[in-house]
C-alpha cells in the first residue's frame, strides 16, 4: 500500500532556466548539519563541494574552515594506530554510524539512507495522470517533493484503523505509513540567521533543495549548456536552410 501523493512543491531548481537558492542551499546545509547528519550520512558530498561554482557559493576558506568543524577518523599512523584529526577540504562528509548493521541497530532495524541521493532515488514524475503515477510509482516516490512531504508528514496519531507497530511512527507519505525515523524537525529547531522563518515547513523546504544540490551539483552547468547548444542548432539550422538555398540556386 503507498503513501498519500506528496503535494507538488514550488522549486527555483525546476524547469529548463532553474538554479538553486543560495540561500536556501546555506540554510539546508545548517538542517542537515545540526539535524539529519545524526543518523544519515551524505557520503557522496566533500567539503571542498561546499566552494564549487552551482552551489551554496561558500569561498574555499569557508568551506575549509566548515570542514575543520568535524572529526574525521585516519590511520594507521607510523604507530601503526588510527587517529581522530580536524576535517580538511578533501574529506568527504563522515556517516555517523561505522557500518549498516549499527545503524540499524540504532534505528529499530531500519538503517538510515545516505542521502546523497536520495532526491534522485525517488523518481519526478509530473504531469503524468494520477492512476500511471500511483502505477509507476508504487515503490518510488516524487524525489523532491517526496522528501519535502516526508518531512512535514509525522502525526502524533494515527488515523482510526490504522495500527502502527512499536518503534514506527505514522506518516501520511511514506508508502505503508510506519516508518522507522522518529520526526526529525519542530519549529523552532534551528536558528538562521537570514531572518527565514524558524518552521518545519522552511526546514524542509531548504534541507530538500541541499539535497537536491548535493545530488545534482552540476544542474546549473548542465542546463546552461543545453541552453547553448539549442540556440547553437536554431542559428545553424538557418544556416544550413540559407547555404543549401544557394547552393542550390542555379539547379535544374
Ligand atoms: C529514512 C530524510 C533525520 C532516521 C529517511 C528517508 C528520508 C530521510 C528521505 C527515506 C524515506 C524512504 O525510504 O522513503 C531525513 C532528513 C532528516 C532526517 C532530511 C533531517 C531533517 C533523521 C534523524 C533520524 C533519522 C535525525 C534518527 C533519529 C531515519 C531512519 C530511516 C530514515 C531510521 C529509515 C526509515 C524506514 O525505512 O522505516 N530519512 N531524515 N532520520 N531516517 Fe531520516
Amino acid at each position: 500500500e503507498g503513501g498519500n501523493a506528496p503535494p507538488a512543491q514550488k522549486w527555483s531548481f525546476s524547469g529548463p532556466f532553474g538554479t538553486y537558492d543560495r540561500g536556501s542551499l546555506q540554510r539546508g546545509l545548517k538542517v542537515y548539519k545540526e539535524v539529519c547528519a545524526a543518523c544519515h550520512g551524505l557520503s557522496y558530498v566533500a567539503f571542498r563541494n561546499l566552494a564549487d561554482p552551482g552551489g551554496p557559493g561558500y569561498s574555499p576558506a569557508q568551506a575549509a574552515a566548515f570542514a575543520s568543524e568535524y572529526k574525521i577518523k585516519d590511520g594507521p599512523n607510523d604507530q601503526g594506530e588510527m587517529f581522530e584529526r580536524p576535517g580538511r577540504p578533501a574529506d568527504y562528509f563522515p556517516s555517523p554510524f561505522p557500518n549498516e548493521q549499527a545503524a540499524r541497530a540504532a534505528n529499530g532495524g531500519a538503517a538510515p539512507p545516505d542521502l546523497s541521493l536520495i532526491t534522485k532515488a525517488r523518481s519526478y514524475k509530473r504531469g503524468f495522470p494520477q492512476f500511471a503515477i500511483d502505477f509507476f510509482t508504487q515503490y518510488q516516490e516524487q524525489g523532491p517533493d517526496y522528501v519535502d512531504a516526508i518531512l512535514q508528514g509525522f502525526e502524533d496519531k494515527a488515523p482510526a484503523g490504522v495500527t502502527i507497530p512499536e518503534g514506527s511512527y505514522y506518516n501520511k507519505y511514506f508508502p505503508g505509513h510506519a516508518i522507522k525515523m522518529p520526526k526529525p524537525l519542530s519549529d523552532g529547531q534551528v536558528t538562521f540567521d537570514d531572518g527565514s522563518p524558524a518552521t518545519v515547513k522552511q526546514y524542509a523546504h531548504d534541507v530538500t533543495t541541499f539535497l537536491m544540490w548535493a545530488a545534482e551539483p552540476h544542474m546549473e552547468e548542465r542546463k546552461r549548456i543545453g541552453m547553448q547548444v539549442f540556440f547553437f542548432l536554431v542559428v545553424f539550422a538557418f544556416l544550413m536552410y540559407f547555404t543549401k538555398r544557394k547552393v542550390w540556386a542555379n539547379a535544374h
